[in-house]
C-alpha cells in the first residue's frame, strides 16, 4: 500500500500507459457507473487514448506517482475551437483522476496545482475551463474547493462508451481566471 500523500507530480511517458489506462477505466466507472458499457470501451481502447494524448504536441500529461506507482494524472491543453483549431487564450482540463484506493489524500489538489503552474508560465493564456457531469457530484466538490466557478451548463446526446439507450449526459462547465497579464 503506497503512502498517497508521498506522491510527486512529473510529466507523464509511454512507460507509464497501463497504469494510466486503469486509474482512466476507474475514472470511466465512477463517472457513468451503471451506464458505462464495458464491451465499447475494448472499441476505444484506454491504452489508444492516452498514448495519443503523450504524442499530442498541444496536450499535456502530469502524473502523480509514489513508490514508483502511478497513482493519479491530470490532461490538459488548449481549448478546441470548432472550425478553428485552438483557443489561445484558455486552456481546458480534459480529465483529472485518481486511483480510487488514494482518492482524499491531496494527490488531486497536488495535480491540479501543478496543471495551473504549468499553465500561468504562459503569459496568454488567461482561463482555465472544464466539462464535469452534472451529477458528478465529488468532482464537482472537489473542483469547488480549487476555487472554479460553474458558468453553464449542457446536454451531450451522445457518447460512444455509455450503453445504448443511456440517457443523455448533463454537463456542467466550471472556470477559473489565471490572474495573468491579460486578464
Ligand atoms: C475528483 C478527484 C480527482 C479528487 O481527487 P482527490 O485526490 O480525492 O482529492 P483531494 O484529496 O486532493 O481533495 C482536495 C479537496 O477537494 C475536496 N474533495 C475531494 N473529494 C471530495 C468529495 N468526494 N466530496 C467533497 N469534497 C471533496 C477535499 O475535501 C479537499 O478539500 P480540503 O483540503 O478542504 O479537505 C477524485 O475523486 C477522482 O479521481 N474522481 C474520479 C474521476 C473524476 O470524477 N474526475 C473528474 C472528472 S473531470
Amino acid at each position: 500500500m503506497v503512502e498517497p500523500h508521498n506522491a510527486h507530480i512529473d510529466r507523464a511517458d509511454s512507460g507509464d500507459v497501463p497504469a494510466l489506462a486503469r486509474i482512466l477505466e476507474q475514472a470511466y466507472q465512477h463517472i457513468h457507473g451503471a451506464h458505462l458499457d464495458l464491451s465499447r470501451l475494448q472499441h476505444a481502447p484506454r491504452e489508444t487514448v492516452i498514448q495519443s494524448t503523450l504524442a499530442s504536441r498541444v496536450h499535456a500529461m502530469h502524473v502523480a506517482k509514489c513508490e514508483g506507482e502511478v497513482i493519479g494524472f491530470a490532461s490538459f491543453g488548449p481549448q478546441p475551437v470548432a472550425g478553428l483549431g485552438y483557443a489561445r487564450r484558455v486552456a481546458e482540463l480534459g480529465l483529472l483522476a485518481v486511483r480510487e484506493d488514494c482518492r482524499g489524500n491531496g494527490v488531486g489538489q497536488a495535480l491540479f496545482e501543478s496543471v495551473l503552474a504549468r499553465l500561468r508560465e504562459q503569459p496568454s493564456v488567461e482561463k482555465l475551463i472544464l466539462w464535469v457531469e452534472s451529477d458528478n457530484s465529488s468532482a464537482r466538490a472537489f473542483y469547488g474547493k480549487m476555487g472554479m466557478t460553474p458558468t453553464q451548463e449542457r446536454e451531450q446526446p451522445g457518447n460512444r462508451i455509455r450503453t445504448a439507450g443511456a440517457p443523455p449526459c448533463k454537463e456542467t462547465r466550471y472556470e477559473l481566471s489565471l490572474g495573468g497579464d491579460n486578464s
